[in-house]
Parts: structure tokens; C-alpha cells; sequence
């Protein structure tokens, strides 16, 4: 079977709330492990097997890069796609293409450890504020890589090879070192990443490089060196769980008192996130590979959230955390420390009767009683995630729109949610 796009006309999703969310799913696959692996495919001979890849919006836009550059990409069954990768045929990424997704930009590392030269232009994504790809091209340029810009597009070339660099990152970035990994595996000589990031995504790529040949290892907690090699083959590969997924279904279950078990999560480091839903009252068990929550029917504030790079609170759970936090007995201060403008859901929820003040990176949440249904529109893939959430635990209904925002991210999040007992559907906007 070819790919499918997701959604053809726009949707919007219509939530009545009050319902308990409780019941066992299964999680779906890290979005943000699935697309650097699928561009990584780029540098690999022969054929990938990926497992567990989440059928996403996001991911359908990177499986139209691959055609686009010479690969063939085919889902086989619901969890796993295929790559196969007998030559790339371009370096040249088009505008439309690099615009529908911020993790376009990971190609580039790609395309040029497989061809030399690279040319595209700079991503969309979600509007968080300016996500300039400064860091990623003056690495790229201590290895060797020539680059100019003209008009939003880069182009990129080697003359005399890409060579392995010391690298000092001046922010753990995730897609610098992503890129940075991807333009190093076939580099002459050994590249040194000091500073990287250390998000578990990151560490699934790099176990598929490994597996494919690559010669990488973290020599510290934030310092990786990759070995050029000549050669990467293909593998079979099976893409760790979604941790923002995973907390956002609990977060169903902690802002409606409901009780959840998700399971498919033994590779997850749940550490880094279950101790905020402690913090607010639930009760979390980890057992094999299920993590269960159960919901508190007043939920406690949290005093302090400040985001932070891996291992910190990552600013992709900020939303979602704070749609909860909503309904908590008190106070909780939030601290955006990683993007300029990630608090746009603010408003939406503040329609749905939510106290949230904002100043500068500080969002203060005076929790209320009782939260209403509205009629709000998606800001992007995590706010309009956490819409969804506060709509679960709102009296009456809520039509969230432009939820293709939402798509990019949540496998079917409607689905999984009816199923977890929620009165949630998908209908076309306009109806
Ligand atoms: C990744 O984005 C994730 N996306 C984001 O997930 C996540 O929010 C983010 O990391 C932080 O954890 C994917 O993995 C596909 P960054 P990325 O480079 O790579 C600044 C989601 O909801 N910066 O670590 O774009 C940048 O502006 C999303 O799934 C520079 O200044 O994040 C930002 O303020 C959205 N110059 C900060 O660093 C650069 O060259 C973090 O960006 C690069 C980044």
C-alpha cells in the first residue's frame, strides 16, 4: 500500500466533556525519533524497515521528501514503512516541501553526507517563535560545507569532502545535532559533538545509524563522537514510544479523574515526566511495560515548571501540563525557557474559563473550579493538544479547529480517546 495523506479537507473536532477518561491503549511510536530516522534513510544502502512509525501527518510530508529525492516508501501494514534507497536522484529539496514541516530541515545533514551538496530552503513548522537553523549551519561549515543564502534558500556544497570536526554546541539543540550526526556518519575522519542534546529521540537515532553500520558513541552524557565510515545498510529498526503522547493521555485521565494504563512504553524513560502528575495529586504505577495513572478528583498545583532541555521539563509537554494545572486547587508558575512564543494556546483555554496570565516567558495558572466548552482554534501541534485536554474536563462542548495542527502530531487522537470513553468526533469543519 502507497502512503496516504491523513486528512484531504479540514476538520475540526467536537468534544462534549465531563466524561472520565479510563481504560488501556497502546502508544503510538515518537514522532520525533520516526522523521530524523526517516531521513536518515538518505545515507543508507538498500532497504530500512521502520517499526512502529506513527502514521502522522509529519510523517507523510518526510515519505514525500524521500519519493521526492529517488527513495520508494510504502506503509506495509498500520505500524511499520518501508524504505528502500537504491541511489538518491537530487540534492534539491523544493520550497513547498521544506515549508510543511520544521523537521525538513534534518534532510539536509542527510542529503549532504549522501551526495556532497545539498540545496533547500528554510522550514515551517509550528509557530513558536523565530527558530533560526544558526547553529546547524555554522557546524556544518566547521566540517567543510560551503553555504550561501539567497532568498529563504541555502545551498550547500563540499568541495573537498565533508570532513569530522570539533564541535562545541552554544545550545543543545535537537535538530543541530541531528544534523550534525547525519552530515558526520560518512565524513572523513572523527567528528566530536560536545554539548549536544540528550533527548531519547536522539539516542533512537543514533541506534539506527549503529545498526546500519555507523560508528557512534556517547563518550559523556553530551558529548558524541561519530567515526566516518564508507558504507551504511540498511535494518530492520522498531522507533521508541512517544513520551509527549504518553503524557498527554494521561493528562486526559488527571484532568478528569479518570484512570488510564498505556502500554508499549518499557523503552520509555517515564521518569522524566510522571513525577509532575505526582506532584499534582495522581497516583502513577510503572509496571513491565504499562504506565498507569489515576486521576485525583481535586488536583494540586505545582508551584515551579520551568522548561528545560533533556532531562529537564520538556517545553513540549508545557502546554499539556498546564491544561490540567487549570483545574488545580491553587497556583502553578510555568517558565518557557526554550521557545519565544509557546504560550499562543493561553487564550483558548483562558476562553474555556481558565485564569492564565502571562508575562513575558512567566505563565501564571490560578486554578478554577470549573472549566466550559468554547469554540477555539488550534494554535499549533502541543496547544492544540492541550485544547483537547481541557475540552475532556469542560462542561459542554468545544469545537476545536484547525486540528491539522494536532494531526501532525497524535495518531488518530479522536479514536484513541473515544475509545478511552471519551464523547469526542471528527467532522469537517465547515459543518
Ligand atoms: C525539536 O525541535 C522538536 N522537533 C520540537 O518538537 C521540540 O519542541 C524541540 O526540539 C525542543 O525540544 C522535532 O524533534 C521534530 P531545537 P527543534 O533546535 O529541533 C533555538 C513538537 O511539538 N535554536 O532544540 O527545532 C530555537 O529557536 C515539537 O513535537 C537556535 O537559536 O528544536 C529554539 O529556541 C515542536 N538556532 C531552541 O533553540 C538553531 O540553529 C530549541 O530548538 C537551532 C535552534
Amino acid at each position: 500500500m502507497v502512503l496516504q495523506k491523513g486528512c484531504g479537507i479540514l476538520h475540526k473536532l467536537v468534544i462534549n466533556g465531563g466524561k472520565k477518561i479510563s481504560g488501556e491503549i497502546k502508544l503510538q511510536g515518537a514522532k520525533n525519533s520516526a522523521l530524523p530516522i526517516l531521513a536518515a534513510t538518505v545515507l543508507v544502502e538498500g532497504q530500512t524497515v521502520i517499526k512502529n512509525c506513527p502514521e502522522l501527518t509529519d510523517i507523510y510530508v518526510a515519505s514525500r521528501i524521500l519519493t521526492h529525492l529517488g527513495c520508494k516508501v510504502t506503509r506495509q501494514e498500520k505500524e511499520t514503512v518501508v524504505v528502500s534507497n537504491n541511489g538518491i536522484t537530487c540534492g534539491f529539496i523544493s520550497e513547498k516541501l521544506m515549508r510543511e514541516m520544521r523537521s525538513s530541515i534534518i534532510f539536509l545533514g542527510a542529503v549532504l553526507g549522501r551526495c556532497g551538496e545539498c540545496s533547500l530552503y528554510f522550514p515551517g513548522g509550528c509557530q513558536l517563535g523565530p527558530r533560526p537553523v544558526d547553529i546547524h549551519l555554522s557546524a556544518l561549515r566547521k566540517m567543510g560545507i560551503m553555504i550561501s543564502e539567497e532568498h529563504g534558500r541555502i545551498n550547500c556544497t563540499a568541495p573537498n569532502g565533508i570532513k569530522g570536526a570539533k564541535i562545541m554546541l552554544e545550545f543543545p539543540s535537537v535538530g543541530a545535532t541531528e544534523n550534525i550526526i547525519l552530515a558526520a556518519v560518512k565524513a572523513e575522519g572523527e567528528t566530536e559533538i560536545k554539548n549536544a542534546a540528550r533527548e531519547p529521540e536522539i539516542k533512537d537515532l543514533v541506534s539506527y545509524l549503529v545498526k546500519c553500520g555507523a560508528k557512534i558513541e556517547f563518550s559523556s552524557e553530551s558529548t558524541i563522537r561519530i567515526k566516518g565510515v564508507d558504507r551504511l545498510d540498511g535494518c530492520e529498526h522498531s522507533v521508541i514510544p512517544d513520551r509527549i503522547a504518553a503524557a498527554t493521555y494521561l493528562a486526559a485521565a488527571a484532568i478528569t479523574d479518570g484512570a488510564v494504563c498505556i502500554s508499549g512504553t518499557s523503552q520509555l524513560d517515564a521518569s522524566s515526566f510522571t513525577g509532575y502528575f505526582e506532584h499534582m495529586g495522581c497516583s502513577v504505577y510503572i509496571c513491565n511495560d504499562k504506565i498507569c495513572l489515576k486521576g485525583k478528583n481535586r488536583i494540586l498545583p505545582v508551584k515551579s515548571l520551568k522548561t528545560m532541555p533533556y532531562p529537564g521539563f520538556a517545553t513540549d509537554m508545557q502546554a499539556i501540563i498546564m491544561s490540567v494545572l487549570c483545574k488545580a486547587d491553587g497556583t502553578s508558575v510555568f517558565e518557557e525557557n526554550i521557545f519565544e512564543s509557546r504560550y499562543k494556546h493561553v487564550d483558548a483555554l483562558n476562553m474555556m474559563g481558565a485564569d492564565i496570565k502571562v508575562y513575558g516567558k512567566i505563565a501564571v495558572v490560578q486554578g478554577v473550579k470549573k472549566l466550559y466548552g468554547a469554540n477555539v482554534e488550534a494554535t499549533d501541534l502541543r496547544g492544540g493538544a492541550a485544547m483537547t485536554v481541557a475540552a475532556l474536563a469542560a462542561e459542554g462542548t468545544t469545537e476545536i479547529t484547525c486540528i491539522n495542527h494536532i494531526d501532525r502530531g497524535y495518531e488518530k487522537i479522536d479514536t484513541v480517546l473515544a475509545s478511552l470513553g471519551a464523547d469526542i468526533k471528527r467532522k469537517p469543519e465547515f459543518q
